[in-house]
């Protein structure tokens, strides 16, 4: 943090008073595509984020230096005419309702931030201009949630902006020095997600801002209530390894996931009509019904009301500390995900076959939308090691991709850190 505040001074040459805000990637263990059919998750924040270091000043300007990307960009926020900014260069894009006011060549990075500011001006926020550096260690289309990170914290830095006389302390605080709940905060961050173009569900930004430490949250993606879960660190290891598969979700493979599962609660809804989304589907009525379903669509909704009863089930599991159960579930999620909703591939689906087949393994699956990106290992402590080694020793000959492995604990949620 320290090096983020340094830095900021560097490129601003500015030494009025820094503001740090973080929020945390995410790994999903088990619910997954379940978010936007009003179903159950169950999220852990990572001890990954994303951090932006800011000094609010007067124009209403939002430059950002990206450590990351070794790159400066600035846009206009949405309400207020201001005067250049010495050294920036005009003309900014401007960060407006419904704009397509983006100048060719403004970085993919920017659209973030901007999207943010959009909807939290039409949330009725009056924002105000800062200059900033960002920096983050979750890894880019990884499947851990980076870019919910970096709404999140874009938020928290345009909140933290309009009040820098908040003292450092959880994300909810914050926002309800804005009269906005962390729900709302959420559900706003998830709309500038839907404005970059993904349809995505709410977990991520949730988990992001609720994230508890030592803890999963089994949340209720339609009402957003929550249990937190205590993970058993002395028995199990959350180990995230990522396939080296680089995914966008913007492109329309999940949006089309989503469009068939809208579809497939459509057409169940006419056998009854309490049907909202496939979240109040059973499964009794979907054996009874499947037939009646275009093929893909029927797959696609097995796969996501067999999964919400997984989470329900996984969450007894683990607060039983049966983790044996607990990894068959979140294996048969994994395999649903491959055969159902086909969202693996070939590299994902080889590390879980290795992991699984590690002494000391409870379960393995693929993590996130899919597409590339991670897979969440639930291994007991000693057989972390073996599954490194394991992974090292065939992953790479077989596929030319270097993976990366690492061990992850359960962290706390977005924070104004300073
Ligand atoms: C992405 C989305 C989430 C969720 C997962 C799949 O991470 O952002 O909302 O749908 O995919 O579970």
């Amino acid at each position: 943090m320290a090096d983020l505040v340094a830095r900021f001074r560097d490129v601003f040459d500015d030494s009025g008073p820094v503001r740090v805000v973080r929020a945390p990637g995410r790994v999903n263990l088990i619910g997954e595509h379940t978010d936007y059919n009003g179903g159950f998750v169950m999220p852990m924040a990572l001890d990954r984020a994303v951090r932006i270091a800011l000094v609010p000043h007067d124009e209403p300007v939002v430059a950002i230096w990206s450590v990351q990307f070794d790159e400066r960009a600035e846009f206009r926020l949405p309400s207020g005419l201001g005067t250049p900014l010495a050294g920036l260069r005009p003309p900014w894009p401007a960060a407006v309702p419904g704009g397509e006011a983006e100048p060719a060549g403004a970085p993919h990075w920017l659209r973030y931030p901007m999207k943010v500011a959009e909807v939290l001006a039409e949330a009725g926020i009056a924002l105000r201009g800062f200059r900033a550096v960002v920096d983050g260690d979750v890894p880019v289309g990884s499947g851990l949630s980076s870019s919910a990170a970096y709404e999140v914290a874009s938020a928290l830095a345009l909140l933290v902006a309009v009040r820098p006389d908040v003292p450092a302390a959880p994300a909810a605080a914050l926002a309800e020095a804005h009269g906005l709940s962390a729900g709302r905060l959420a559900k706003l961050c998830q709309e500038a997600e839907h404005r970059v173009g993904v349809r995505c569900g709410i977990m991520d930004q949730f988990i992001s801002l609720h994230g508890r430490a030592g803890h999963a949250l089994v949340l209720d993606c339609r009402d957003l209530s929550f249990d937190a879960v205590p993970l058993p660190a002395q028995k199990a290891k959350v180990v995230v390894i990522d396939s080296g598969v680089k995914r966008r979700l913007s492109s329309g493979a999940y949006n089309e996931r989503r469009g068939q599962c809208e579809e497939g609660a459509e057409h169940l809804r006419e056998f009854d009509p309490a049907i909202r989304e496939l979240r109040d589907v059973s499964l009794a009525l979907f054996e009874a019904h499947a037939d009646r379903l275009p093929e893909v669509v029927r797959r696609r909704c097995r796969h996501v009301i067999t999964e919400n009863a997984r989470v329900l089930e996984s969450a007894e599991a683990m607060k039983a500390g049966d983790l044996t159960r607990f990894g068959d579930l979140v294996n048969a999620s994994h395999d649903s995900l491959r055969d159902d909703y086909e969202v693996s591939g070939p590299e994902l689906d080889l590390l879980v076959e290795i992991a699984r087949g590690v002494e000391g393994v409870f379960g393995s699956r693929l993590t996130g939308a899919g597409f590339g990106g991670c897979t969440v290992t639930l291994a007991r402590p000693e057989a972390v090691e073996p599954l490194r080694a394991a992974v090292l020793a065939r992953y790479e000959k077989e596929t030319g991709l270097a993976p990366r492995i690492w061990v992850s604990e359960a962290a706390a949620g977005a924070a104004v850190e300073q």
